[in-house]
């Protein structure tokens, strides 16, 4: 089969979208053509008191149809086939559908969801492109909190889109390129200890940089032979660069300790030096297309249509700068990769150069979807970041901390475990519940810390998710010795409890929830779905008996769990968070 990578496929029809083909039939039976190309839309309801599920579209209609919304709703609502009828229909308020579903109906819908491989996920990529830019630390220092925030939501993003059938492209685009490197080179030749640099390296190379900039600013001859060997290494000196090459090997060494410990890759590691070649020729562009301008020996940039400061491109030394290396990488991106979309993850106090330099991109005529996703800083525990704001060893001291509670807590509550299965659950554990500490709010929210809420087992946290999953597959193996030879998965859904009808809604919104989070890149979307599934699960078998209710309905219940571990496995992955399956 052969299939155009640029059309998306489309969705496989869900529950809202035959219910909307429901309420269609019927509104064009009651109205012909009046109602020309209108689309009716089916969506969760807002009050489960009233129904399942809604139309809010009579409003919509009105004007055109020239009927109050009321009246409209009704006469669809009279018009619906009762043939084969899925549901209920009434109307409501001002003009409202409340659609009341049948549990048989809603049964084979979940059934037809968990038919699909990948749980009614659409092809919404289609194949297409998208280039995530996030982590991005600067080379010869220390990653800080404001990376990992990076490194954590961006990784989720990458995860959700190619989940939903994109081609992603993670990039880390290094800060590995600038006028830092001559004080460093300077600095290193004369400051630099053996010792130290094979214990942390970006500890050393950032002593030393401090050294040699500080020395820079009291003695002018200092100044100039760290300029000279910035100059050296522009010219391509081969000592300096392969001085600089050992910086960019000694600090990738470190942040790939840490990614590995994430669980976090990327595709490509192309820092600003990858672009270095493209500059001059960026800024002549903008020159020849009257976008650029000369001032005070510099050139700029005008922004002032868009009410933002100048962008400058070069200098009056005629060096470059930030902005423009990313210019130039978007154009670089465009000509090799073709991207959709290009999404980049950094803190907020970037938001400016990310809105200049994208509208200068917008006038060279990029119309590439170029989105800045930004968060605010995370306070973290008192002392662990004290002295040093977010260093290396304290960010990895931060993740072994996550892992010695988890273990604290491991060994309180499963004393017989083998000690190797302890410690590998502490890191399942221990990373998953700082992953989930930060995507679990919207990035956009200042967020502080705590180990409390990070580990609580009952409240909103990775553990509690872990936890969840686990219970449901210590559930299904004792089902399992119950029932030898019976796939839970297969079993007919019986839905006629209302919190069991609540959870096969609430299923069946996985694959939206997961559109949603990627579009708006916000995975906490993602993580309060999950949540409330979670306690929905733990609330419905707390109250109801499962492998002790009568075969058709225990039969049916194991395969709701069944289904719900499988949700919160799919969905924790996305998040990047490891789903153990005993705790
Ligand atoms: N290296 C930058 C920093 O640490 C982040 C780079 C983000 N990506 C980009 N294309 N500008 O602040």
């Amino acid at each position: 089969m052969t299939s155009n990578p640029l059309s998306p496929l489309p969705a496989a029809p869900n529950a809202e979208g035959r219910l909307a083909a429901w309420l269609q039939d019927a509104l064009v039976k009651a109205f012909g053509e009046q109602v020309g190309d209108t689309r009716l839309q089916v969506v969760p309801a807002t009050d489960t008191a009233f129904g399942d599920f809604q139309c809010n579209d009579a409003m919509r209609l009105a004007k055109q149809l020239r009927l109050p919304p009321r009246a409209i709703a009704s006469r669809i609502v009279e018009a619906l086939d009762p043939d084969g009828a899925p549901a209920s229909a009434s109307v409501a308020g001002a003009g409202f559908i409340n659609i009341a579903v049948s549990p048989a109906w809603l049964g084979e819908q979940l059934a037809a969801l968990a038919a699909q491989p990948r749980t009614g996920l659409p092809d919404l990529g289609g194949g297409r492109t998208v280039i995530i830019d996030y982590s991005s630390p600067n080379v010869a220092k220390p990653m800080h909190i404001g990376h990992i925030r990076s490194t954590i939501i961006g990784n989720a993003i990458c995860r959700l889109h190619r989940a939903l059938g994109y081609r992603v492209i993670a990039d880390n685009h290094l800060g590995d390129w600038g006028t830092q490197f001559g004080i460093l080179i300077r600095g290193y030749r004369a400051f630099a200890d053996p010792a130290r640099l094979r214990e942390a390296p970006i500890e050393e190379l950032e002593r030393v940089y401090v050294a040699s900039y500080n020395r820079a600013k009291e003695d002018p001859a200092w100044m100039d032979a760290c300029r000279a060997e910035l100059v050296k290494l522009q010219q391509g000196d081969p000592d300096n660069l392969n001085q600089w090459r050992e910086f960019i090997d000694l600090s990738l060494k470190e942040f790939n300790r840490i990614y590995a410990r994430l669980d976090v890759a990327f595709d490509l590691y192309r820092g600003e030096s990858h672009y270095n070649d493209r500059l001059a020729g960026t800024v002549a562009l903008l020159e020849a297309r009257g976008l650029a301008r000369e001032s005070e020996g510099a050139i700029v940039v005008p922004l002032d249509d868009e009410g933002m400061p100048v962008c400058i491109v070069r200098k009056s030394d005629g060096g470059y700068n930030y902005a423009t290396t990313d210019i130039a990488t978007v154009q670089s991106r465009e000509e090799e990769f073709q991207p959709d979309r290009i999404i980049y993850v950094t803190d907020e106090r970037q938001q400016l150069h990310f809105r200049q330099f994208f509208t200068v991109c917008r006038k060279l005529g990029s119309t590439t979807r170029l989105e800045h996703v930004w968060f605010g800083l995370m306070r973290l525990p008192e002392g662990t970041f004290s002295t040093r704001q977010g260093n290396v060893i304290k960010l990895e001291a931060l993740l072994d901390e996550a892992e010695r509670r988890a273990l604290a807590i491991i060994q309180g509550a499963s004393p017989e475990m083998p000690p190797e299965q302890q410690q590998a659950l502490a890191r399942d554990i221990g990373i998953g519940a700082v992953k989930y500490a930060d995507l679990s709010h919207d990035p956009q929210n200042m967020i502080v810390f705590t180990w409390d809420r990070a580990l609580a087992l009952d409240g909103n946290s990775g553990p509690y998710l872990q936890y969840a999953f686990a219970r449901l597959r210590s559930l299904l193996d004792k089902y399992r010795a119950v029932c030898p030879g019976r796939d839970p998965a297969a079993a007919p859904l019986l839905l006629d409890e209302p919190i069991e009808r609540q959870l096969a809604l609430q299923l069946l919104q996985y694959p939206a929830t997961v559109v949603r989070a990627a579009e708006g890149c916000k995975p906490s979307f993602l993580a309060d779905y999950l949540f409330a599934l979670a306690q929905l699960t733990s609330s419905f078998y707390q109250r109801f008996p499962i492998l002790k209710a009568e075969p058709a309905i225990r039969d049916s219940r194991a395969c709701l769990c069944s289904l719900v571990a499988r949700v919160l496995r799919e969905g924790l992955d996305l998040l990047g968070i490891a789903t153990p399956e005993r705790i």
